[in-house]
This record gives C-alpha cells, sequence and structure tokens, in this order.
C-alpha cells in the first residue's frame, strides 16, 4: 500500500460536457412500429433500392409479429406456410422449444459469451461435436458466425497447406460462396462481384464436369485447391452426375489438390444426409456449414478441416494465431444453441425425415409438373432441397399482355417464378425463395420438420394457382401491383 504522503495531488477534472441521449427508439418501440414506419427507416436507413423487389413480390406487406414451427404469424394473425426457409437456416423450423429453453437456461445461470481470453466449455463441446458427426479426420474445427466467415476459413487453411507454390484455386460455374472480398473471386456472379477488385489466382470450371477438372489439374501444377458446392444453390439447386465426387477425391489425391466442400445451404440434414457428400462416402479436405447450424435463433458458423490440412496451416505456436477464432467466435449462447440444434437434429430423426418428405415433395411436385407441363419445365433436388424451375413464357406470353410485363422490373420479364411466388403469398399465405442466378427456378427450402400436411399444403396452393394458366397467373399478378 502506498502511503498517502507519496500520492500525487489530482486536479478536479474541469467541468465534462453531458452526454445527451438520442432520440433513440426502445425495444417496445420497435415492437409497436407499424408497416408504414418500417418501411420508411428501411428507406432512409438500410437499403432503398431493396424496397422495390419487396414491393413487387407484395413482401412489404407483411409484418410479422410471431413464428413457429413451419409458419411466420402476420400483424392480422395470418399464418404463412415457410417454404422458404430462410435459404436453409431453419431446419428446426422457428423457435424450436428445445432451442428456447437451453438459450434461456444459459441466460439464467448468468454464462459468459465471450471466449477470447479463457477456454470455453461450449466452444469445446462444439467443436467436438462437430467432429463425431463429420467423417474421416474431419477433427478440427473453427468457429465463426456467417457462412461466408467460415468459407474464408476454408480457403485460407486450404491455401496455406497447399503451400506458396500451389496458389492457383479452382472454382465452378454458377458458384456462390459469399460475398466478402475474398471468397467473392469464387463466386460466379458478376452482379455480386460488382467490378470489385477481385483475386486473379483462379480457374473456373463447369460444374460437376470432371474431365474440365482433370484437364485443369493436368496442364496446371500451380493449382492447389478446389472449391465447389456439394449442391449449388444460388444456381439452382444442381446436382453433379452420380460418381462425380468419388471421381474428384482420386484426382485430388493424384493431383495433390485439397478439396473444399462447401456445405453452408445444403448441410445440417438438408439433403437427407448430415452432409451432402456423404451420398458418395467420399471425405473432403475441408468443409464449411452455416445457416441452421444456429438452430434458427442465431448466427454460428464452422469451418472443418482434416487434422493434417490443419496441422500443416496452423498447428505450431508460431502459425497457430493466424486465423484464429475472431471477437465472437465461438460465442457462448450461440455454441449452446449450436450444440442443441445437432442433438435435435438426431433424437427427432430430422435428418431421415429430410429423405422422406423431399422424396414426397418430389413426387407431388412431379404430377403438378406433368398437369402444367406449359409451365412448370422441371423438378429436381434432394432431402427438403428442391428446385422448381419454370418455362421461360416470355415466348408463349399472349399478346395483349406483352406491353404490360414489358413495363416491368427486368428481374421478372422472363420469369414465371417472380408473378407465382408473390401469388402464393398473397393467396395462399406460402412462402417460397428465388433464385438470383436462375430466375425461372423458385427453392424450396422448408424446415426439416415438415410433415406430409405441409406438403400437401404447398402443393394443393401451388396446383390451384397454376390451374389460372398462363393469362390469369400473369393478370392477377399485373393486379396486384395495383391494388
Ligand atoms: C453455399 C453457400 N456458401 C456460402 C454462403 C454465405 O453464407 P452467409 O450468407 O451466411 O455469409 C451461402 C449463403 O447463402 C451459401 O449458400
Amino acid at each position: 500500500m502506498l502511503d498517502r504522503a507519496y500520492r500525487l495531488p489530482v486536479e478536479e477534472p474541469a467541468e465534462l460536457a453531458p452526454v445527451v441521449k438520442p432520440p433513440l427508439l426502445s425495444v417496445d418501440d420497435a415492437k409497436a412500429m407499424d408497416l408504414p414506419k418500417m418501411t420508411e427507416l428501411f428507406r432512409d436507413h438500410i437499403n432503398p433500392g431493396q424496397l422495390h423487389f419487396m414491393k413487387l413480390l407484395g413482401f412489404n406487406r407483411v409484418k410479422v409479429e410471431r413464428a413457429e414451427g413451419m409458419y411466420y404469424i402476420d400483424q392480422n394473425g395470418r399464418k404463412i406456410l415457410d417454404f422458404f426457409g430462410g435459404f436453409g437456416s431453419l431446419a428446426l423450423g422457428h423457435n424450436h422449444p428445445r432451442i428456447l429453453a437451453a438459450r434461456q437456461k444459459f441466460q439464467d445461470e448468468q454464462r459468459h459469451e465471450i471466449a477470447i481470453a479463457f477456454l470455453s466449455q461450449y466452444a469445446s463441446a462444439l467443436a467436438y461435436n462437430l467432429a463425431q458427426i463429420s467423417p474421416g479426420d474431419l477433427d478440427m474445427v473453427f468457429l465463426g458466425s456467417t457462412g461466408s466467415e467460415a468459407m474464408e476459413a476454408a480457403v485460407k487453411v486450404a491455401e496455406r497447406a497447399a503451400g506458396p507454390k500451389r496458389p492457383k484455386i479452382v472454382y465452378a460455374e454458377n458458384s456462390f460462396h459469399g460475398k466478402t472480398k475474398g471468397v467473392l473471386s469464387l463466386t460466379d456472379s458478376p452482379l455480386y462481384r460488382g467490378e470489385f477488385r477481385l483475386v486473379g489466382d483462379t480457374v473456373k470450371v463447369p460444374f460437376g464436369d470432371i474431365e474440365a477438372i482433370r484437364r485443369a489439374f493436368e496442364s496446371d501444377p500451380t493449382i492447389g485447391v478446389i472449391v465447389l458446392e456439394t449442391i449449388q444453390g444460388g444456381g439452382g439447386i444442381i446436382q453433379a452426375p452420380e460418381g462425380f465426387w468419388k471421381q474428384l477425391r482420386a484426382l485430388c489425391d493424384k493431383h495433390g489438390v485439397l478439396w473444399v466442400a462447401d456445405e453452408v445451404q445444403c448441410g445440417v440434414g438438408r439433403s437427407g444426409k448430415f452432409y451432402a457428400f456423404e451420398y458418395e462416402n467420399v471425405v473432403p479436405d475441408v468443409t464449411a456449414l452455416a445457416k441452421s447450424l444456429g438452430g434458427g435463433k442465431t448466427a454460428m458458423a464452422a469451418m472443418i478441416a482434416r487434422r493434417e490440412v490443419y496441422m500443416k496451416a496452423y498447428g505450431s505456436p508460431k502459425t497457430a494465431m493466424i486465423h484464429a477464432q475472431a471477437t465472437f467466435g465461438g460465442i457462448g449462447e450461440a455454441c449452446v444453441t449450436a450444440i442443441e440444434t445437432l442433438n435435435v437434429l438426431y433424437d427427432e430423426n430430422l435428418i431421415e425425415n429430410s429423405a422422406k418428405q423431399g422424396a414426397y415433395l418430389l413426387q407431388r411436385l412431379e404430377a403438378i409438373r406433368q398437369k402444367h407441363p406449359k409451365l412448370v419445365k422441371e423438378v429436381r433436388g434432394r432431402g427438403l432441397f428442391v428446385g422448381l424451375e419454370f418455362q421461360d413464357f416470355s415466348q408463349t406470353l399472349p399478346m395483349v399482355l406483352k406491353p404490360m410485363v414489358a413495363m416491368l422490373d427486368d428481374k421478372l420479364k422472363g420469369s414465371l417464378s417472380g408473378f407465382i411466388g408473390a401469388l402464393l403469398l398473397r393467396d395462399y399465405g406460402v412462402l417460397v425463395a428465388f433464385t438470383e442466378y436462375n430466375r425461372n427456378v423458385i427453392r424450396l427450402e422448408p424446415p426439416l420438420i415438415c410433415e406430409a400436411e405441409h406438403v400437401d399444403a404447398f402443393c394443393d396452393a401451388l396446383d390451384d394457382l397454376l390451374s389460372r394458366g398462363i393469362t390469369g397467373i400473369v393478370k392477377d399478378f399485373l393486379m396486384s401491383q395495383v391494388n
């Protein structure tokens, strides 16, 4: 203890200007906000251009008051059947009771969140669980918050393990791996690339074309990594030909190329297996999960690497901190949510249910396609990861409607999916997802808790809507824009 006599005299601080609280909205204000106010604030502070699309589809007319299981409940108490599923983020549906309970307990016990100083029992348990689920020696786990972050981590671990003499990365046409600057170079979208400067060391191949990959590997020994979605989501639910992944594994082994499997959208049981690559009994060198790993309640993502690959990249004290977890990597409540999510997934047999209900959905959709061949071109998918492709109607549209359709947004002109999605929501209370790369495709990614009655409700609504015929659908959509 310092003797008082040695203390330096402390000057009284000059009077500080008081900090005035700005006119902030409270949580209760936010809850009570009406649609016109929500629209105004979205326009003024989030994304004015995006409102244009929300208005076209009628999404701006819904204020969600609650969400439970397979449904949103809007301001009028109307139930909206969720076949969009947050682009695959809602494997357990909305507000699964076990997820709510696990989170509530964590809060009641006042557990700690930030895991950068001390070890976290929750981060360790989640990493262990993911290693248990993942085949082979996919044992090393990096925790993050978003799919893009997990994919950045995946590409970085692979790049370091491949070494500086093999810097080139192969990726696929119509790929989507995220919008952050690194993985943007592997995302095949002129829109998202938006004229940003990208990493140059990449080689693009058609998705699922093993011969193109063989030629690339044989002609360029500086290729060290190949990055592919196991089932392309943004591309419109596209699968590689059967046997492709086995051939890819063999080719990668032969040429010493590391395979990164992006399972951000198709993983966590969506395809009817935990990982879609399990259909061919192969193991990639690195994989990535996000979306449903957060139990529909939080942001959680994981990169999982084979131990050998991870150790090569970051295995020594000297390299360990090159890409260690970020501030919110392995944050407490998110880990608890993900641990519970994985347990629920198995306890409730949701992976099998995805395979079962997915097969039923495809069967019903195929019958609808046969009934409406002029409107529906193809149905495809695996598990509850389904694409519904409509015919391009720009050639078949009745002459009288052409001038009216010509006035619409470019994104809607040749594509029925916008019209159908908007009318499914307005007239049947059913929500579906669109596909940026292929405007004719609607994506169906309902929660894996989906039952036959939900598949029937969706298919009955679609069938009824398609029975209006092209003229009825286009006219009803155009009317929805003026009402
Ligand atoms: C296959 C795939 N990879 C990566 C991402 C990026 O995930 P996020 O939007 O969470 O950053 C997505 C998102 O849709 C995705 O579908």
